[in-house]
């Protein structure tokens, strides 16, 4: 294969993935020029371009070096290990990148009186991923068919051609629609950076090196939020004890009112709106969350 000095990402072409993969790469310093045939995406700044194929694809590509690394969901990284790549040398999850949440689950219609994986014994279940279903039930020591489908799993069961069926879930409305009850989560999932193993030994590397760097940097700032609150000293202990993870709360004194504390906790990850209400009820007031732009420790 004919080495080439520029980085190269796969990335999912139209889909879910699509929109929150190219602002995080943005966020990294990376833009593109989006070629006529938009398969092909030359790099601006940096020698990063882009190549946009299907997700499925995605995995392949890295595997035969036609793609330095790739954004793709983790249940395609791991079925293609399982399945289309189990002679390949294996790939790295380099980082999740916190989007594209969903899970693989089993579903089974409604009024199916689903008690433990051996109810799926001897029954049939469609799904796009048999690589993973087949290792699941493998473990789960239970014996089932497995019916591969491309798409459309979902009405399988209604056609009478699957009693049950292994697939993605992300809202859960797809099920409802379907009048399927999920059952069993066999893999959570998310968009991942998948790699190589081992990094190119030449600047390619480097840039990769380079982009992890960048990519923490992002991925920390973008999951922080800025926690400002209000308490007395008599409840301080109550509410630190409820906040979320993070470095210790600076403490600032309330001009003229001397029972009173300002609090400022740089939290982690997301705050939402139940523990906000909790820490309210340990006694804090005047409670903000805000989004942290830029952080330079
Ligand atoms: C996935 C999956 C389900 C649906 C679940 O399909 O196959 O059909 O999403 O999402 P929900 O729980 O929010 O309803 P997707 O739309 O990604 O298309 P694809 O199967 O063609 O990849
Ligand atoms: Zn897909």
């Amino acid at each position: 294969m004919k080495t080439r000095d520029r980085l190269r990402i796969a990335m999912q072409k139209s889909g879910r993935l699509t929109e929150p993969a190219l602002d995080l790469l943005n966020r990294c310093g990376l833009s593109f020029r989006q070629s006529r045939d938009k398969l092909f995406c030359f790099g601006e700044g940096e020698p990063v371009d882009l190549l946009l194929v299907r997700d499925d694809d995605i995995p392949g590509l890295i595997a035969q070096g036609v793609c330095d690394l790739g954004i793709v969901g983790r249940n395609v990284l791991r079925e293609f290990q399982l399945v289309g790549g189990r002679d390949e040398p294996p790939l790295h999850e380099w980082r999740p990148l916190g989007f594209g949440r969903c899970r693989l689950s089993i579903a089974v219609p409604q009024e199916i009186d689903y008690q433990s994986p051996q109810t799926l014994s001897g029954q049939r279940i469609a799904t796009s991923y048999p690589g993973l279903l087949g290792e699941w039930l493998r473990t789960q020591q239970v014996d089932a068919g497995v019916m591969t489908l491309a798409g459309s799993v979902e009405i399988a069961p209604k056609l009478g051609t699957a009693d049950a069926i292994c697939d993605l879930v992300q809202s859960g409305g797809t099920l409802v629609a379907n009048q399927l009850r999920e059952t069993e989560v066999l893999l959570e999932s998310e968009a991942v950076l998948a790699g190589p193993q081992t990094l190119p030994a030449d600047e390619r590397g480097d840039m990769i090196e380079l982009l992890l760097k960048r990519l923490d940097g992002v991925i920390q700032v973008r999951e922080s939020r800025l926690l400002l609150l209000q308490t007395s000293r008599h409840s301080l202990e109550a509410v630190t004890r409820l906040l979320p993870g993070g470095p210790q709360p600076t403490l600032l004194p309330v001009a003229g009112q001397p029972d009173q504390l300002m609090l400022q906790a740089l939290c982690a990850g997301e705050v939402s709106w139940r523990q906000l209400e909790e820490i309210k009820l340990a006694g804090a007031r005047e409670m903000f969350v805000l989004p942290v732009e830029k952080m330079l420790a």
